[in-house]
């Protein structure tokens, strides 16, 4: 291990402070123009976007462990992170495609990304308007609601759930899952979260069972049922379709509700920027993506070095475990001009909140066009918004968005 293991200063992810703003501490790391080891996670924590990216390219740099150590160093490794005696979230979570690598996922991914197109997202825009419409109503009528949990919380989960085939009624009881699911990974985990994620899982993995049996049985032109053709026709085994399956439920579900609140946050908080977009509908592409490099709605993943490795100068033993702060690599200086100002016609915006390289997020199109078609809305039918109260922000390292956000609004 480097010498300058030791601390320069304190880094608390799970302090109000950090939840307050994260980006004060990320300037500290950055700083230092070298990794921090941040001693709970055993990790190297990369703050710069030159870093971040480098590591996120390289396929030397792997999210598994798996085959780089013994599989007694790998046990010990899962029960170090709380990982074990789970058997639900092992055999479908820990082995879900994200977590994988080599031939299993990229056979995997060649299957989703194959499906799973930009055109097929596309299909989905006369669905996610009606169902913002439609939510979007009532609240509007009554001119003051939590944007966050009356509204954006619905909206995700059923356009994935439609895409996939879940049933409409069924969509809370999912969200209910992916967060228990999700919040386990932050940093801070605790018994009883184990136990949520473990129950979660298992529930999770009855419902999808039953669904796809039904697939099997009689398939539709849902995305399921295409799963269930690549199951039939040998391209994948059943253990494979449930992780996928959750997987797609999950992994967009949480960040998409929280960067909508972000979002939104952003814009009141930045008038003059809400006004340009205001007047300025064609800007509303920039504006998302410069929602997300603002406040990447999730900040932290990781990869294991499979060799030795050079990483911002410094030499790390193989097995080396990186933190890839992509929420601190989009507001890096080096990288984006006034990287603190939000500025909805940033161009172009090379952000990296969706990752880069082999694990390149599956779903970042379906999240733009939800946020893209949400914002015009609420530009187009309301007149106003007032901020009621400021905001308080999740805690911890892995995710970021407002707990609430509370608005007073007037109709057009
Ligand atoms: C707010 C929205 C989203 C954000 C910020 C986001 C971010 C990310 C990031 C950063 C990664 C790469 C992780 C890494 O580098 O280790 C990733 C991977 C992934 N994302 Fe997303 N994502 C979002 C929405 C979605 C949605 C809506 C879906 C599903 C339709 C989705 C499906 C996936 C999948 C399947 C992967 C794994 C790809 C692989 O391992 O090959 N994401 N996402």
């Amino acid at each position: 291990m480097p010498d300058n293991a030791a601390p320069p200063f304190e880094f608390d992810p799970l302090s109000a402070d950090f939840a307050a703003d994260p980006h004060a501490s990320y300037t500290r790391m950055r700083d230092l123009r070298r990794p921090y080891y941040y001693a709970p996670e055993d990790t190297w924590m990369l703050t710069r976007y030159a870093d971040v990216r480098a590591l996120a390219l390289d396929d030397t740099m792997l999210r598994s462990v798996e085959g780089l150590v013994s599989p007694e160093e790998q046990r010990a490794l899962q029960i170090k992170g709380g990982m074990h005696d789970m058997p639900y979230h092992e055999r479908y979570v820990q082995q879900n495609m994200l977590d994988i690598e080599g031939e299993k996922h990229d056979r995997q991914r060649k299957l989703v990304f194959r499906d799973f197109t930009p055109a097929l997202v596309e299909r989905q825009r006369p669905y996610i308007q009606s169902l913002v419409d439609r939510l979007l109503g009532p609240l509007i009528e009554a001119g003051r609601f939590d944007f966050v949990n009356d509204f954006a919380a619905h909206v995700p989960g059923h356009v994935i759930g439609h895409i996939l085939g879940v049933p409409e009624a069924d969509s809370p009881q999912l969200r209910r899952w992916s967060e228990h699911v999700v919040r386990y990974y932050n940093v801070g985990r605790t018994a009883v979260q184990k136990q949520q994620a473990e129950t979660a899982v298992r529930e999770f993995h009855a419902y999808l069972s039953d669904m796809i049996a039904q697939r099997h049985k009689r398939p539709t032109d849902d995305l399921m049922s295409r799963l269930v053709e690549h199951e039939k026709a040998g391209r994948t085994d059943a253990d494979e379709t449930i992780s996928l399956a959750m997987l797609i439920l999950m992994a967009g579900h949480g960040s998409t509700i929280d960067v909508l609140g972000s979002g939104l946050h952003s814009l009141l908080r930045f008038p003059d920027q809400h006004q340009r977009l205001r007047s300025d509908p064609g800007l509303m592409r920039s504006a998302v993506h410069e929602m997300f490099r603002f406040e990447s709605p999730l900040p932290y993943f990781h990869r294991f070095s499979t060799t030795e490795a050079v990483v911002a100068g410094q030499s790390f033993p193989r097995g080396t475990r990186f933190g890839l702060l992509y929420g601190a690599a989009n507001r890096d200086p080096e990288q984006f001009e006034r990287a603190h100002q939000f500025d909805v016609g940033r161009q172009p915006v090379r952000h990296i909140a969706f990752g880069g390289g082999a694990h390149f997020c599956l779903g970042n199109h379906l999240a733009r066009l939800d946020m893209e078609i949400i914002f015009t809305a609420l530009n187009q039918r309301l007149r106003q918004i007032a901020l009621v109260e400021q905001p308080i922000y999740k805690p911890g390292l892995s995710v970021r968005g407002p707990q609430a956000l509370e608005i007073e609004t007037q109709a057009v």
